[in-house]
């Protein structure tokens, strides 16, 4: 690693916290391919303890990813865009969910009376399906990992931008655990899609866009420290939204333990994703308009009301920005993360069941940014399985496995993701009566499209073709913690 990629990470978070605090937090791994291994313990706790021990120092922290990816980035500059061979890494995170911390620490890690985030992480995803709309083709019992009978105690999310390299170190983590009798009962590979595909999910769009920044770690923008340096849109929160034991915007972060501090509750979720049939009711929400004689602007098409239902379009361009065409550079003008929707109060521009304005509605609610802002969770997912295209042969057509291996991190598991699970993604009367679910990933509804030329809107149907396939709430500790186990 070059002097300049680990003086950009010095610089960015006291030192202390940045070898503390495991690193596909806040710095993120950036790669092309993961592999999360869920693992069962066995019933000694002893021979854990020692497998731990021996893992402790191959866990990535913030620190290392960090300069990884500053050295990537400057390099990637140099190379007017494209990416820097012989740059590679490979990285290691762990997190237990609390059965697991339960097991290690032989005694009830956090008390009774807890706030929601730790009752849920205390109860987990299973308890909490019906919270997060996972019911019917999502139920729980149905899951692949995650479920009552097949419990989860640790989860390594093992990342490279090489597929051998990632190969070998996976395996070399699975001979470990099994040496020390823990049981991989569900392994998750992903990748990112190949080609022109890279960055985007299954559907088609660019993903990864809109991510919060992190105060003392991403750069504030010298004109307006409130959003991050060369990231416009990108706003600044203070450190406890994501990691315990440091303030919240709202304040003071809760009292947890002393345990907890540097750490952040991971959501691991398998979200499958049946492309052809969610672009096949987006064409057919068109032709619905085209009947009942909508008027649209002239070439408005399919394309049209998929950004509509994202709230971006393929290449990732807002439909806040460009609202009836695509761009023709990609990714659009570079304030293009810059959304307000105070003047879109209507969602005539960017609807209000757009997923972007559900996830993120920005100032678009209460007036003010904060009500969003304490909302906000990292993402750090990646596509599983092969593109949808049929013509490409054996496992790209319609019924192969495809989907999203979803990853987010948060100091609060109630009070971000559940949260915009039940309250933004999955609430009908989402900002204005009959909104819709979220017709990305949200549960059936009808959504009502509202437009300058139909201000009394029109409702379409948009049935769920996004279902969960398994979820784990876990929790990654700082390195200091991990330890002490
Ligand atoms: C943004 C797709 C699941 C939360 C996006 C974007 C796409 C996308 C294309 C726009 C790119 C960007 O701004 O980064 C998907 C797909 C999903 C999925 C295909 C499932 C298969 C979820 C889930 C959540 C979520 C489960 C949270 C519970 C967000 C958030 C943003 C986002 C917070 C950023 C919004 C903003 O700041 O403007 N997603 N997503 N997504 N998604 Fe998802």
């Amino acid at each position: 690693m070059s002097d300049h990629g680990a003086d950009a990470a010095a610089r960015k978070l006291p030192l202390r916290y940045s070898d503390d605090i495991q690193g596909d937090i806040l710095a993120g791994f950036r790669k092309d391919h993961e592999t999360v291994l869920m693992l069962r313990f066995p019933d000694d706790p002893e021979p854990v303890r020692k497998w731990l021990r021996r893992l402790i120092p191959q866990i990535s922290t913030t620190r290392q990813v960090a300069a990884f990816n500053a050295e990537y980035s400057t390099a990637r500059h140099t190379l007017a865009g494209t990416d820097p061979a012989g740059l590679s890494a490979t990285w290691m995170n762990v997190s237990l969910t609390y059965p697991g911390l339960k097991f290690l620490m032989g005694t009830e890690p956090l008390p009774d009376q807890e706030p929601d985030g730790v009752q849920a992480f205390v109860q987990g995803a299973f308890a909490r399906a019906e919270i997060n709309g996972d019911q019917g083709d999502s139920a729980p019992e149905e899951w692949l990992f995650g479920r009552a009978d097949q419990p989860v105690h640790a989860v390594l999310t093992i990342a490279s931008d090489d597929q051998a390299k990632l190969e070998v170190r996976a395996s070399e983590l699975r001979v470990a655990a099994a040496r020390a009798g823990l049981t991989v009962t569900f392994e998750q590979v992903g990748a990112t899609l190949p080609g022109e595909r890279r960055g985007h999910e299954h559907f088609g769009f660019k993903d990864g866009i809109s991510q919060p920044g992190v105060r003392d770690f991403d750069r504030p923008d010298p004109r307006d420290p409130i959003h991050v340096d060369g990231k416009p849109g990108t706003r600044i929160l203070p450190a406890g939204e994501f990691v315990l034991g440091h303030p919240k915007l709202t304040g003071d972060a809760p009292q947890l333990p002393e345990w907890t501090r540097n750490g952040s509750f991971q959501v691991v979720r398998r979200l499958a994703q049946d492309v052809p049939a969610w672009w096949a009711q987006a064409g057919a929400a068109r032709r619905q308009l085209d009947k009942e004689g909508v008027e649209l602007p002239p070439g408005t098409g399919t394309e049209w009301l998929a950004a509509r239902a994202v709230g971006r379009w393929r290449s990732g361009a807002s439909v806040a920005h460009n609202p009836n065409a695509e761009p023709p550079t990609k990714p659009g003008a570079p304030d293009d993360n810059l959304i307000s929707y105070v003047e879109d109060g209507e969602g005539h521009t960017t609807p209000h069941f757009a997923h972007i304005r559900k996830t993120n509605p920005r100032d678009g609610i209460g007036g003010d940014f904060a009500p969003a802002d304490v909302r906000r969770i990292i993402r750090r997912g990646i596509p599983y399985g092969q593109p949808f295209d049929p013509a490409a042969g054996q496992g790209h057509g319609p019924d192969a496995d495809r989907g999203l291996v979803f990853i987010a991190y948060m100091s609060d598991l109630a009070f971000q993701f559940e949260f915009l699970q039940q309250a933004w993604i999955n609430n009908r009367d989402f900002l204005q009566a009959e909104t819709g679910t979220d017709p990305v990933i949200g549960v059936d509804s009808d959504v009502t499209l509202k437009l300058d030329t139909l201000p009394s809107g029109r409702k379409l149907h948009f049935a769920q073709f996004v279902r969960t396939e398994g979820t784990v709430y876990a929790f990654a500790p700082s390195l200091s913690t991990l330890r002490e186990l």
